[in-house]
């Protein structure tokens, strides 16, 4: 089962494009918890020494998270070429939505 759910999370990772469907909480641990956390709410060693806040408590809108992802803000660099754009707006709206 184990060995399973590293290959579903090595496939998303290899083929970002082909994974239209995947449910943005797994987008945000192939793509985001690296530094943010699996949580979202507990930066990783990584993700502190950078300076990654806590991403819960709703304090910014879809739109906000999406223009960090498309462009980076700050020490994060812009990631939104790992996802598709649909899945930039997928992630944006749940981590918006986290409280
Ligand atoms: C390589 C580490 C890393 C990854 C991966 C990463 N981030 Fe970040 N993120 C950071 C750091 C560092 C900051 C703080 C940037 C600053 O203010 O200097 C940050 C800040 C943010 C902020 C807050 C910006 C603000 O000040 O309001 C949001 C929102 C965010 N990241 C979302 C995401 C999302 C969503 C993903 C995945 C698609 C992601 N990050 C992936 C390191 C990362």
């Amino acid at each position: 089962m184990l060995k399973l759910f590293a290959f579903v999370v090595a496939a998303s990772l290899a083929l970002p494009t082909l994974a239209g469907n995947v449910p943005p909480a797994l987008l945000f641990q192939n793509r985001c918890a690296e530094c943010h956390g699996k949580d979202a709410r507990t930066p990783t060693a990584k993700g502190r020494a950078a300076g990654a806040p806590n991403l819960a408590g709703g304090e910014r809108s879809a739109i906000e998270v999406e223009q960090v992802i498309l462009h980076g803000k700050g020490r994060m660099a812009p990631i939104g070429m790992k996802l598709s754009p649909e899945q930039v707006g997928a992630v944006a709206a749940w981590v918006a939505r986290l409280q």
